[in-house]
Formats: C-alpha cells, sequence, structure tokens
C-alpha cells in the first residue's frame, strides 16, 4: 500500500514525519518490545531528527527499546562532515539515551567492501535467524531520483541477494555503501520525505510515471506487505495529479 500526505511546508512535514515515527515505535514495542529504525542521509531528515530528540516527542519513545540502523553511508570517516552517521550523530543520537551498542553504524571508514561485509553481519546478529525485517526505513529522494545509494543505472538497483553493498557512485564522485532492495522491501514500512521544488518533477515521474527504476531508483522501493508513505511538503507536490475521488 502506498499513502501519500502532502504539508504545507518543510517545518510541518518534519513535525508529521516527527509523530509518524513516534507512532510507529510505540506500535513497535508494544507488539515486539522492540523498535528498529534506519535512518536516511541528507539534509531533508535533519528537522525530523531535532524534533524527535526535543520535548515533547523525546519522551514519548523507550529509547532502550530502540535499534537504529543505517539506509547508506558515505565511505568516509564517521567524524568526516559528509558522514550520514555524523549527521544523525549531531541532530539526533547524542541528544537521546539510546543505548551506544544499538547505534548500529555503517562502518565508512573501512574500505567498502569490509564495511559491506562488517554490515551484513550486524544485520544477521540483530536478527538472528529472522528475515532482515525493519520496522521502519527512512528514505529521502535525490532529484535524479535515487533512494539510499541506490542510484541510476548501478546494479544495486536489481541486487537481489545481497542486503548490502558498495559501489563507486560516479555522480558524486565517492563510494557508498547501502541497504539494497532486497531489505529495503522486507521493512514493515518505509518513509519516504521529500521537500522542495527542485524535487517536484521527479517526484510525478516517481509517483506517476512508468516503471523505470534504472532512471528513478525510487521506483524499486515496493514493500510488500509492508508499506510505503511518501510524506511531502506542497512544493514538491505542486506536479503530482490532483487526487482522484
Ligand atoms: C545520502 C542520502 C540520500 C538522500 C537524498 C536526498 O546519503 O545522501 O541517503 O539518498 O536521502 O540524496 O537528500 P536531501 O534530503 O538532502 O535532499
Amino acid at each position: 500500500m502506498t499513502a501519500i500526505r502532502v504539508f504545507p511546508d518543510p517545518q510541518a512535514l518534519a513535525e508529521a514525519a516527527a509523530r509518524h515515527v513516534v507512532e510507529s515505535a510505540q506500535a513497535a514495542v508494544d507488539a515486539r518490545g522492540a523498535f528498529s529504525i534506519a535512518l536516511s542521509g541528507g539534509s531533508t531528515p535533519r528537522e525530523l531528527h531535532l524534533k524527535l530528540a526535543s520535548p515533547p516527542l523525546v519522551e514519548q519513545v523507550d529509547w532502550s527499546r530502540v535499534h537504529v540502523f543505517f539506509g547508506d553511508e558515505r565511505c568516509v570517516p564517521p567524524a568526516d562532515e559528509r558522514s550520514n552517521y555524523r549527521m544523525a550523530e549531531e541532530t539526533l543520537l547524542n541528544r537521546v539515551p539510546i543505548p551506544r551498542n544499538q547505534i548500529h553504524r555503517m562502518r565508512g571508514e573501512l574500505p567498502p567492501e569490509q564495511a559491506v561485509e562488517d554490515y551484513e553481519r550486524e544485520l544477521r546478529d540483530y536478527f538472528k535467524d529472522e528475515p532482515p525485517r525493519l520496522d521502519l526505513i527512512l528514505l529521502g529522494m535525490g532529484d535524479n531520483g535515487h533512494c539510499a545509494s541506490l542510484f541510476p543505472g548501478l546494479a544495486a538497483v536489481h541486487e537481489q541477494q545481497r542486503w548490502v553493498v558498495a559501489e563507486y557512485v560516479a555522480e558524486v564522485s565517492m563510494w557508498r555503501i547501502t541497504l539494497t532492495p532486497v531489505i529495503i522491501n522486507l521493512a514493515r514500512e518505509v518513509i519516504f520525505l521529500v521537500a522542495g521544488a527542485a524535487k517536484a518533477d521527479m517526484l510525478r515521474q516517481v509517483l506517476e510515471g512508468p516503471f523505470a527504476p534504472d532512471e528513478r531508483p525510487a521506483q524499486i522501493v515496493r514493500p510488500s506487505p509492508g508499506e510505503v508513505v511518501w510524506l511531502i511538503d506542497a512544493a514538491a507536490a505542486a506536479k503530482l495529479s490532483p487526487p482522484t475521488g
């Protein structure tokens, strides 16, 4: 099932997204005693993180039950300003009482293939013999239609075996580590956070255009039986067809 919710501006989007994460966390803890979430990189999640880490929402999450993973990472050390972990640390993880051993970082400082093996082990250790079904995966979308580090034309977009891969992404001139569609489409829930007019053309193509994941990798995200929720601001939604019904 795909749901689309449009908010007037990035602040309202971040507020609604943060509340949605809290509700998902509470439901997961009630049902299974833990909440596993993969964070997204990029700039859009910053506001969401800050709202999650501030009253009243911060008190509504049992952080002792939360396990944080990452959807992708740049192959740089954690202190590098390009690191998704560093952004998450600054805006969320060092502001909430989550046990540090429940933060499952992609080790971007390692050689890419070693980082991939390390992260696959991290996932297997957590999920043990169960399928790697994360409760929630947060994703952004680039104006070229990429999500996580699944960029147009990359083999990773069509990966059907491995849970994590590394690829050199010429578009951003760096190695990236990313969850593959195998893991993403096992998630109970995927939330796309998309804001800004620059995304409007691509968002219309992704949501309303033909299925072409090599050009628009975000289209490869079709969790089943999980759900996809698109949380977008009015600027990004400006070119979508008016809702019918
Ligand atoms: C990354 C992200 C990437 C991001 C999109 C959107 O590592 O950069 O995982 O997929 O979500 O590029 O980024 P913005 O939120 O900055 O537009």
